[in-house]
């Protein structure tokens, strides 16, 4: 056999890996800005070792793995959802660690980008004599690390616009607030989508007419509601409103501009806990790549876009939305709708259908921007 010659991924390679990969979405919307990796110390089939990033994203899956599988390390396999990383830190690197344990094989998934890991932590395995396989359900783990991958490729997170649209199309009715077009099981799904997310977004005409709280509200899962972001350029936001009122407990922040200059409104809501940032304006709205740039350079890695329809129409006419999450529900909206930007048979071009769902009567959608 030639010299660390690429192995064929296995049936059992890929169903260990599609574990560790199911083992990473536990921490997803929770490691800052280090993704959620799983990884899994495998020994004759059995796993005998398993971490994932801890919360805050240190330390890292793979010390933890092999701490679980102590001796049983040596001569085992380890699962990696992303390359080990390669630099020093206080730590040192997970590849060293890897090899310091005495695994034999390593089979990997994601390739990572930062330029101080990519390819070099697969090279530290192999100049130890450690058999690498690489790019194992590579498109499957890079899906649930998509926010890490975007903000080191392209500097700003990754944005997930949701939508639930009535079978005939439309997202709400003017004048009217929050109007059911989904069900309950569709709304939990929601909530976790929440829950997995570093940031909520929404415009301030939904944040009017719907007085949301947009925090996740599934049983034991409250503490992980993120950070909730208002676009709001003239800092309309209510005193009233349920974001304010919660802003003690869960972030809110106003993206608005002039906000160094003091105001009574700008005081008044920083009284009640709410944060602010700048953002630039260009025809009479808030720049969004730039904003979307200084909240990656903040560390937030993903934002879920929860509409309404103008601000969901600016981030698609923008180039800014990477993954669609459209629920189509059975009810009928009728006269005032407000119409939605997509629809099941309206998709915007440079998309491609990945998921299909149905939570209790809904119909899921999941689309994602091909690369
Ligand atoms: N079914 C669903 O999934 C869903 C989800 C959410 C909302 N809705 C519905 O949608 C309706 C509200 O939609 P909407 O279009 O009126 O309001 P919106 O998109 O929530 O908010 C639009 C406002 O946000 C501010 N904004 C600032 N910069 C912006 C930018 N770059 N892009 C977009 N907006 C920017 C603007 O106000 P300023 O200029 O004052 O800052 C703008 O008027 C409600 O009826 C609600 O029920 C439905």
């Amino acid at each position: 056999m030639v010299a660390n010659a690429p192995e064929i991924p296995s049936e059992m390679d890929r169903r260990f890996m599609a574990a560790a990969i199911r083992l990473s979405r536990r921490n997803l919307g929770l490691t800052g800005t280090n993704p959620s990796v799983g990884t899994l110390i495998v020994r004759d089939g059995v796993i005998v070792g398993r971490g994932v990033t801890a919360l805050g994203g240190r330390p890292h899956a793979e010390p933890q793995a092999l701490a679980e599988a102590g001796e049983l390390a040596r001569g085992a396999t380890a699962y990696v959802t992303l390359e080990p990383c390669a630099h020093h830190g206080r730590t040192p690197p997970c590849a060293n660690t890897l090899v310091t344990a005495g695994v034999a094989r390593v089979v990997g998934a994601a390739t990572d980008p930062d330029p101080r890991v990519s390819g070099q932590g697969y090279a530290i395995l192999r100049a130890a004599g450690i058999e690498v396989t690489e790019r194992v359900l590579a498109d499957e783990a890079a899906d649930l690390m998509a926010g890490y991958l975007t903000r080191s490729i392209s500097l700003r997170p990754e944005v997930t616009l949701k939508l639930a649209v009535s079978e005939d199309g439309m997202i709400g009715r003017e004048g009217e607030g929050q109007v059911s077009i989904t069900g309950p099981q569709a709304r939990a799904q929601v909530h976790v989508m929440r829950a997995e997310s570093d940031a909520i977004l929404v415009g301030i005409g939904t944040a009017l007419a719907d007085d949301p709280e947009l925090t996740c509200r599934l049983p034991g899962l409250a503490e992980r509601s993120p950070i909730r972001i208002v676009l709001d350029r003239a800092m309309r936001l209510p005193l009233s409103s349920k974001l304010v009122r919660s802003a003690r407990d869960v972030p809110v922040l106003v993206a608005s501009c002039n906000v160094t200059a003091a105001s009574e409104r700008r005081e008044a809501l920083a009284t009640h806990g709410v944060t602010f940032i700048a953002a630039e304006t260009y025809e009479n709205r808030l720049a969004l790549p730039e904003l979307l740039e200084d909240l990656g350079a903040q560390g937030i890695l993903t934002v879920l876009v929860e509409g309404g329809a103008k601000t969901a129409r600016h981030f698609l006419e923008e180039g800014l939305v990477d993954r669609i999450a459209l629920f189509t529900g059975q009810a009928i909206v009728g006269a005032g709708g407000i119409a939605s930007p997509i629809k099941r048979d309206l998709v915007p071009e440079g998309f491609k259908l990945q998921r299909e769902a149905r939570f209790g009567e809904d119909e899921y959608l999941e689309f994602v921007r091909t690369r």
